[in-house]
C-alpha cells in the first residue's frame, strides 16, 4: 500500500522511526508532531515539490519552443499570500480573479508585470483594481471590452488586453470543469473575436493576445490541437483582414494530476508541453504566421501534489456493507468530491504499510450525506485518534472551502529544509461572527 500511494505524495515525503513507529514526514518534519502542533485539520505545502514542477515547466517550454515563452499561475488554485510571493520568486505571472485576489497580489508585493486578471463577468470594482494593478487583463467577452473602451476615454492607461476565446472544443474531464466548447460561459466567439479586434484596433485599444482554456484535469492534450488550429484561423483571418498580429497566445492550463492510484503514473508536464508546442509551430508555420509568446496558464500541475491534508479520525462505525472512519474535515475544507465526485486516496500517517483489513469511507462531520471525502478506499485497521494523509490536496481545496456548519478554515503550514511555517492561520470561532452585526432590537 505504501509503495503504490507514496508517488501520489510531495516529492519529499518519507518514512521515519519514532517511538511510535515508523511515521510520514514530508520536507523533514514529521507529520504526527505537525498535527500535534497546529492541530487538524491541517493543510501542509512542500515548497521543495512545488518548485521542481515549476522547473518541470520551465524546462520542457525551453526543449520545445524555439520562441518567448511564460508561465501564469492560475492563482484560483491556490491563493494566499505565501503562494502569492512562491509565484512572485518563480518569475511567473499571477493569475488573480477579481479585486479579493487582486488585494492578496498587492498584500504578496507583486508588481504589475507579474500580474494578469481574468474573470467572466468582472465587476466595476475587479474592472477598476484591474486597471490600476495588472499587466494584463482577459477580456471574457465584448461587454467588457466597450467597457474598458469607455474606462480609457477617462484618461486611464490600459494594461495589456487579452481576448478570451471559445475554441469550440473542450477537453476530456467532469461535465464542470469543461470550458471550452461552443456553448461555454467563458470568452468570446472567434466571430465576436474578430469584430473585438477591429474595434480595438479603431480605438487604439492595447489588444496583444489570445487567450482559451478547454478545461481542466485532463490527461490526453489531443483537444488542444483543435483549440490551437481554431485560435491560428483565426490569427491568419486578422492578420489578413487588419494586418493584425498577436504577440501572445495562451492556451490555459488544465494538465492533470493523479489523485488516486488508479491514475498513476504523474502525467508528464513534458509531454504536454511538447504537444502544445509542436502544434504552434507547425500550425503557424502551415499559415505563414510568426511565432507568438507562448504562455501556458497552469494551475492543479503546480500545487496539487504538493499539498496534503491531515485529518484526524473521531468515531468508527460499522454499517452494514460500510466501515466508516469519521474525520474531522470533509467537504467544508474540501467540497471536490461532493462537487464533482472527484477521488482520493490516503495513508496512516504511523505505520502506514500496515497489512490491508479491507475498504473503508472516510467521511467529514457536516450535516450532508455528500459529506463523503473518499469512497471505498483499502485500508488497514484504523483506531479512533490516529492520523490520516490524504495527497493531491494542494489544489482548490481551502479557497473553495466554506464555514458550513461553523467550520472554521485550517491552518495552513509551508514545508521547506525541516523548518515548519505557519503561513495561514486556523480560522477561530470568533472568525466566523466577525462581520456580523446584531439587530438593531430586542428579540
Ligand atoms: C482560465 C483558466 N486558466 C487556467 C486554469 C487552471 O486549470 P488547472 O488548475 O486545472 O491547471 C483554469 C481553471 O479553472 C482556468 O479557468
Amino acid at each position: 500500500m505504501l509503495a503504490t500511494r507514496l508517488p501520489l505524495f510531495p516529492l519529499t515525503t518519507e518514512l521515519a522511526a519514532t517511538p511510535a513507529g515508523p511515521t510520514l514526514t514530508i520536507g523533514g518534519c514529521d507529520l504526527a508532531a505537525l498535527a500535534q502542533q497546529f492541530g487538524t485539520p491541517l493543510y501542509l505545502y512542500d515548497q521543495a515539490t512545488m518548485d521542481a514542477a515549476a522547473t518541470s515547466y520551465r524546462e520542457a517550454l525551453a526543449r520545445h519552443y524555439p520562441s518567448e515563452t511564460g508561465v501564469t499561475f492560475a492563482g484560483k488554485a491556490l491563493m494566499l499570500t505565501a503562494a502569492a510571493q512562491w509565484v512572485q520568486r518563480q518569475g511567473f505571472l499571477l493569475d488573480c480573479t477579481g479585486a479579493g485576489e487582486l488585494h492578496i497580489a498587492a498584500t504578496a508585493d507583486l508588481a504589475s508585470h507579474q500580474i494578469l486578471v481574468h474573470g467572466v463577468n468582472k465587476s466595476d470594482e475587479d474592472l477598476a483594481a484591474a486597471v490600476a494593478q495588472a499587466g494584463v487583463i482577459v477580456v471574457d467577452n465584448p461587454t467588457e471590452l466597450a467597457r474598458l473602451a469607455q474606462i480609457a476615454t477617462q484618461g486611464r492607461t490600459l494594461p495589456e488586453l487579452w481576448l478570451r476565446v471559445r475554441p469550440g472544443v473542450a477537453v476530456e474531464t467532469h461535465a464542470y470543469r469543461q470550458t471550452g466548447q461552443h456553448d461555454s460561459k467563458f470568452g468570446f466567439s472567434t466571430e465576436e473575436a474578430i469584430s473585438a479586434v477591429a474595434m480595438a484596433q479603431a480605438q487604439g485599444l492595447p489588444v496583444t493576445g489570445f487567450h482559451f482554456h478547454q478545461g481542466s484535469q485532463f490527461f490526453d492534450p489531443t483537444p488542444i490541437g483543435p483549440g490551437i488550429d481554431t485560435v491560428l484561423e483565426l490569427v491568419q483571418t486578422l492578420y489578413q483582414q487588419h494586418g493584425w498580429l498577436p504577440t501572445t497566445i495562451s492556451p490555459g492550463g488544465g494538465w492533470g494530476v493523479a489523485y488516486h492510484e488508479d491514475e498513476l503514473p504523474q502525467p508528464a508536464v513534458d509531454e504536454y508541453i511538447a504537444f502544445i508546442a509542436k502544434r504552434m509551430i507547425e500550425g503557424c508555420h502551415q499559415r505563414g504566421l510568426p511565432l507568438p509568446r507562448l504562455q501556458v496558464e497552469p494551475g492543479r500541475s503546480l500545487v496539487a501534489r504538493a499539498g496534503v491534508a491531515l485529518y484526524r479520525v473521531g468515531a468508527i462505525k460499522e454499517t452494514p456493507s460500510r466501515r466508516w472512519l469519521l474525520i474531522d474535515g470533509g467537504m467544508a475544507d474540501n467540497p471536490r468530491p461532493a462537487l464533482y465526485g472527484a477521488r482520493y486516496s490516503a495513508l496512516p500517517v504511523t505505520d502506514p504499510d500496515r497489512a490491508i483489513l479491507g475498504p473503508a469511507w472516510l467521511a467529514g462531520p457536516y450535516c450532508e450525506s455528500g459529506d463523503v471525502l473518499i469512497e471505498d478506499l483499502p485500508l488497514p485497521e484504523i483506531a479512533a485518534g490516529e492520523l490520516l494523509a490524504v495527497p493531491a490536496s494542494g489544489a482548490y481545496h481551502i479557497n473553495m472551502g466554506s464555514n458550513y456548519n461553523g467550520a472554521r478554515k485550517p491552518a495552513v503550514v509551508w514545508l521547506r529544509d525541516g523548518v515548519a511555517h505557519l503561513v495561514q492561520r486556523r480560522e477561530t470561532v470568533s472568525d466566523l461572527t466577525r462581520r456580523d452585526l446584531p439587530l438593531p432590537f430586542g428579540a
